[in-house]
């Protein structure tokens, strides 16, 4: 008996592999459905759900773009120090002194292109009318996604504690404040002051690392599952 068979007839091989290969349909199916990975994904799809030129795979890319976000802001948070004393100084070596000093280029540049890629998807899903029911509900946990997506992106900016940073900070939180859904107080208590200064940094800091991220993974679990719940991604008009 060849080694291939004597393995797959082993308890253990079974025990994972529970079902033949899924060449016809019936086991397409049954793996789907059994899979824990794969039965986050509907059994069937259209075709036209996953062709490039009618998603433009805007919401996959956006999706990949925030994992390549995660990874490479993990590998910072092991350098970078959120303090007066530190930050600017901890930016300016993970550039030019620390190996794998692309890690921080990376999450830039991996930054803007989300912000890019979430615009991108939103653009789409209004062009396909896929806003329209049953999605009408998925389209508004979209809007929350942007927000969020928008809000990691302009936390992450004051990080490197440069001119640009502050006053990019300075200035958007004061137009925040005439907003007349943003109080003052609450703005004071974002900033940790009236100013932007060290508190502002940390409060930011743990913003970005956290409570965003930690925010915008529920909704996307929201998003992704809508999606399935829906009838899969939408079809012609
Ligand atoms: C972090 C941001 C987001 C991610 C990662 C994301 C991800 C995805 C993915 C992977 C899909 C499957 C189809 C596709 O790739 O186009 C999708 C569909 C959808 N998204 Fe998003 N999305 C985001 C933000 C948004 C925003 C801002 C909106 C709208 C305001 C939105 C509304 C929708 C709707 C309505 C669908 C269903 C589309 C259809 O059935 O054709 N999403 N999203």
């Amino acid at each position: 008996m060849p080694i291939l068979e004597k393995v797959t007839e082993t308890q253990v091989w079974k025990s994972v592999f529970r079902h033949p290969m899924p060449t016809d349909r019936r086991n397409r199916v049954v793996v789907m459905l059994t899979n824990f990975f794969l039965h986050l994904h509907p059994v069937s799809v259209r075709k036209q759900g996953i062709a490039l030129s009618y998603t433009w795979c805007m919401g996959g890319t956006t999706f990949f773009l925030f994992l390549v976000e995660t990874v490479t802001g993990v590998l910072l948070m092991f350098y970078y120090r959120p303090t007066l004393e530190h930050a600017y100084n901890d930016i300016l070596a993970l550039r030019d002194v620390t190996t794998l000093g692309i890690l921080r280029e990376l999450h830039r540049w991996g930054a803007h292109a989300m912000v890019i890629a979430v615009w991108l998807h939103m653009y789409r899903v209004f062009l396909t009318g896929s806003y329209k029911p049953p999605r009408e509900f998925n389209w508004v946990v979209g809007v929350l996604l942007l927000v969020m997506t928008l809000l990691l992106s302009f936390t992450g900016y004051l990080l490197p504690w440069d001119q640009l940073a502050i006053w990019a900070v300075t200035v958007g939180t004061s137009l925040a404040g005439y907003s007349p859904f943003i109080a003052k107080q609450f703005n004071i208590g974002l900033l940790g002051g009236v100013v932007v200064g060290p508190e502002t940094l940390l409060r930011w800091y743990v913003l970005h690392v956290l409570a965003l991220p930690f925010v915008l993974v529920l909704f996307l679990s929201v998003h992704f599952w809508r999606i399935r719940k829906d009838g899969g991604i939408s079809g012609p008009l």
